[in-house]
C-alpha cells in the first residue's frame, strides 16, 4: 500500500535552509514509491495559541486547515531549525494548536487524531557547527507524546548555508543519501501500518 507522506518545515523564511531540506526529503520520499506532499507553513499564518482566543473562536481557520491535511495523510517529515537549543516556536506552535480537540473532540475531532498512529522522521539544517541537532530530542519527546513513531535515524546538516547547490539539491552525496535514506524508512514504515 502506498504511504501519504507529509513534508514541511519548522521556518517561514523565504530562504529557509530547512524547507530546502524538507524539499530535498520531500523527493526522497517521491522516489522511495510515497505520495508525498510539501507544504509550506508560511501559507498557514495562526496566531500564538492563547486559551482564551480558543475559547471565544475555536481553531484558527488556518489551523484547520493544515490539520484536515494532517488527517489525510500516514507519515510526517519535518526539517527544523533550533532555537536557543530548542523547537522553533513556529513548530511548537503549529503543533500546539493541531494537538487540540475540534467539535464534540470524539474520533477524528480529537486533538490526538492528527499524530496518533503516525511515522516522522526528523531533520535539522543551521549555519552552526552542530546542524540543529541538540533540537531533536526535544521534538522527539513531543511526537512521541502525541503518538507519532519517530524513526531511529535522523539527519542533521550543519554548515547548511554551505550545503545546498543553487538549484536546491544537496550538494553533498553522503547527506543526499542519508535524507534519501530516511524518507524511504518513514515510507515503508508507514506503509507497512497503513496496510
Ligand atoms: C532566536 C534564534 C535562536 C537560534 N538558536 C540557534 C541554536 O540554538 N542552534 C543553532 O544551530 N542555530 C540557532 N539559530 C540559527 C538558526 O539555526 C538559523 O537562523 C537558521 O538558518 C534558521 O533556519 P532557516 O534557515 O530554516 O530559517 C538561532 C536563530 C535565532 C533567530
Amino acid at each position: 500500500m502506498t504511504a501519504r507522506i507529509l513534508a514541511f518545515a519548522g521556518s517561514a523564511r523565504r530562504d529557509s535552509l530547512n524547507k530546502k531540506l524538507a524539499r530535498a526529503a520531500h523527493a526522497g520520499a517521491k522516489a522511495a514509491g510515497a505520495e508525498a506532499t510539501f507544504v509550506d507553513l508560511e501559507d498557514y499564518p495562526m496566531p500564538i495559541y492563547h486559551g482564551d482566543l480558543e475559547v471565544a473562536s475555536g481553531m484558527p481557520q488556518m489551523a484547520r486547515e493544515l490539520r484536515a491535511l494532517l488527517l489525510a495523510h500516514d507519515g510526517l517529515l519535518i526539517a527544523s531549525p533550533e532555537n536557543n537549543s530548542s523547537i522553533s516556536a513556529l513548530l511548537k506552535n503549529t503543533i500546539d494548536w493541531l494537538s487540540r480537540d475540534v467539535g464534540d473532540g470524539k474520533g477524528s475531532n480529537s486533538g490526538l487524531a492528527p499524530w496518533r498512529g503516525k511515522v516522522a522522521g526528523m531533520l535539522a539544517a543551521s549555519p552552526g557547527a552542530f546542524g540543529g541537532v541538540r533540537h531533536l530530542p526535544h521534538l522527539r519527546q513531543v511526537l512521541a507524546g502525541l503518538g507519532v513513531t519517530v524513526v531511529g535515524a535522523q539527519v542533521a546538516v550543519p554548515k547548511a548555508h554551505e550545503a545546498f547547490a543553487a538549484d536546491g539539491s544537496l550538494a553533498d552525496e553522503r547527506v543526499a543519501r542519508q535524507v534519501r535514506s530516511l524518507a524511504e524508512a518513514v515510507a515503508g514504515l508507514a506503509a507497512k501500518l497503513r496496510a
